[in-house]
């Protein structure tokens, strides 16, 4: 079942988005999964922001990272550990061992898989953010990802990594072909849920995600089964519903 709001713009899906996460931050120890992407940015500004004008403390926050590109070290411009300390880590006071993002430049990747999806049902997450793919992936969970996977390897469809060469020069070539990211089934034992998308890029993949039947063609809709999400959208990426 889906909560569904819908805004004039970006920074008020951001606003929005901002409103239940400082509902959660703000209570004992929360426990937080992260998203990369541009449509979480503009509500990580905002926990920056809030932090610096009303010191709100994230120093028992324990977050977990959804994916992570294989094949670039962790210290490239483009990794999700750079994104994610450029676009929020820096501003906040979570403790580094807090932190949890996969290892797309481990040596046994298997192993990687196995320790993180370990590491993550250690705790349960209280708010998950989740932006989602013009095709309709969750984290890197391409079309075709079965419902009940945990964290694995995937590889990254042709319409992934043309969306994500904006951030490699424009260049398909440089946008690796593999990923680490946590599964469906990973992502559906949060116990809260909001999924950020502005654009009409995002308005098929929306609707596929709320109306579209329940599919691995569409991994978003597995959502429909989730107890507690809500959809923060501005008006165009809502334009199908
Ligand atoms: C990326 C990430 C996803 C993200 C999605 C949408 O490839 N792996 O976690 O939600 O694609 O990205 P954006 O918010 O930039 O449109």
């Amino acid at each position: 079942m889906f909560n569904i709001i819908i805004t004039e713009n970006y920074d008020l899906v951001a606003s929005e988005a901002f409103r239940i996460m400082k509902s959660v931050v703000t209570k004992g120890e929360p426990v937080l999964g992260l998203a990369t992407g541009s449509s979480p940015i503009g509500l990580y500004k905002k926990m920056i922001a809030d932090r610096n004008t009303n010191g709100t403390s994230y120093k028992k926050v324990v977050t977990y990272n959804l994916d992570e590109y294989i094949g670039i070290p962790r210290d490239h411009d483009q990794s999700y550990w750079t994104f994610m300390h450029e676009n929020l880590f820096d501003g906040l006071n979570i403790p580094e061992a807090n932190i949890h993002i996969p290892r797309g430049d481990a040596e046994d990747m298997e192993e990687e898989c196995r320790s993180y999806e370990e590491k993550l049902q250690e705790r349960v997450i209280d708010l998950q953010v989740l932006g989602i793919g013009s095709d309709g992936h969750i984290g890197f969970n391409e079309p075709g990802t079965p419902f009940d996977s945990v964290t694995h390897v995937t590889e990254l469809t042709q319409q992934t990594r043309s969306d994500n060469a904006r951030f490699f020069d424009g260049d398909i070539e440089k946008v690796p072909e593999k990923a680490i990211t946590m599964g469906l089934a990973s992502i559906m034992r949060a116990r809260q849920i909001i999924v950020l998308a502005t654009g009409a890029s995002k308005a098929d993949a929306v609707y596929g995600m709320i109306k579209g039947p329940q599919s691995e063609e569409c991994p978003a809709s597995i959502l429909q089964d989730h107890s507690h999400v809500t959809v923060i959208l501005d008006k165009a990426a809502a334009s199908r519903l």
